[in-house]
């Protein structure tokens, strides 16, 4: 029993201790939605505001005066971004002067790395595949940036301050759990209207966002470079699927309660599955 209680203990580093404790409260927040009534729960009002933003907040149950005061913009999501490049930038940056000139990591980094656990490589794994995967992250958040700023049209949507203070922390994190996968000796359109109507054509015709299903995607691209072995980035994974998951569900109901010629086929977020 305490070799099983070791065992457990090694492989549950604090850093897959802050990704298991995300995908059960994701997990949770989905399955709240999914089988539970509003009205079955206390403090729903609070968890409802915490989960909804952007467009499903104007689908969910009335929002009592006091919740406005924590509103902060959907448009600050470009906010993440900026972070996102300009953290993970530097990450690769020291993480490529590590590998190539052989320039040790700051020593306040490599503190803070070995404070969120030992690397859990595999046999074989090398320094390669934390390198492309943080390079795909950070091409990710230029895509992203570029998007906030020149592709999406925000309307007056509003996040929770508490979400906004998150998705910060997230891009922060999820750089960090990238780097510490590397084994540690060697380390134009015309805007017509800002309404949400029903979108139609390629992957809108299966689900009602394929936007998150492609997030989802380009995660597993990156389990893909981790050779699918790394349990940390399972765990990433795990997150980010039963996140897009609850989105897409908001969105899905937020479209069906809106549209009544929504239509019957499309599903949530996996192409006919959910
Ligand atoms: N990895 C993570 O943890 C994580 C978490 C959240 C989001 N993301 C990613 O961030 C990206 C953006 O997420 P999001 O939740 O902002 O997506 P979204 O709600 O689909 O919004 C994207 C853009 O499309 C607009 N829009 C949405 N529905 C529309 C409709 N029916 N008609 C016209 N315009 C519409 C939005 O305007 P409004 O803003 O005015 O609605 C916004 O400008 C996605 O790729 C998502 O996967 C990642």
């Amino acid at each position: 029993m305490a070799l099983l209680v070791g065992a457990a203990l090694s492989v549950l580093t604090p850093l897959r201790a802050v990704w298991l404790t995300l995908d059960a409260a994701f997990l949770l927040s989905l399955l709240l939605q999914l089988l539970v009534p509003p009205s079955w729960l206390p403090g729903s009002a609070l968890l409802e505001d915490l989960v909804r933003y952007g467009k499903t907040k104007y689908g969910g149950p009335p929002r009592p005066a006091v919740f406005r005061l924590f509103d902060v913009p959907k448009r600050y999501f470009s906010h993440f971004y900026v972070i996102s490049v300009l953290w993970n930038g530097f990450l690769l940056w020291c993480l490529m002067q590590s590998l190539f000139l052989g320039v040790p990591l700051p020593h306040w980094l490599l503190t803070l790395l070995s404070t969120l656990g030992p690397a859990q490589v595999q046999g074989g794994e090398l320094a390669l595949s934390p390198l492309l995967v943080l390079l795909l992250l950070w091409l990710h958040s230029w895509r992203r940036l570029f998007e906030c700023l020149f592709v999406s049209v925000f309307s007056s949507g509003v996040i929770h301050v508490a979400h906004y203070c998150f998705a910060l922390f997230y891009y922060v994190f999820l750089g960090l759990t990238v780097l510490s996968q590397v084994p540690m000796d060697s380390r134009n359109g015309v805007v017509v209207h800002h309404n949400h109507q029903i979108p139609f054509g390629h992957w809108f015709e299966y689900v009602s966002s394929p936007n998150y299903l492609a997030e989802l995607m380009i995660y597993v691209s990156m389990a893909v470079v981790f050779g699918f072995r790394n349990l940390t980035w399972w765990l990433v994974l795990t997150y980010v699927f039963f996140c897009q998951a609850l989105s897409a569900l908001l969105s899905h109901r937020f479209y069906q309660s809106k549209f009544v010629s929504y239509p019957k086929h499309r599903k949530a977020y996996l192409p006919f599955l959910f």
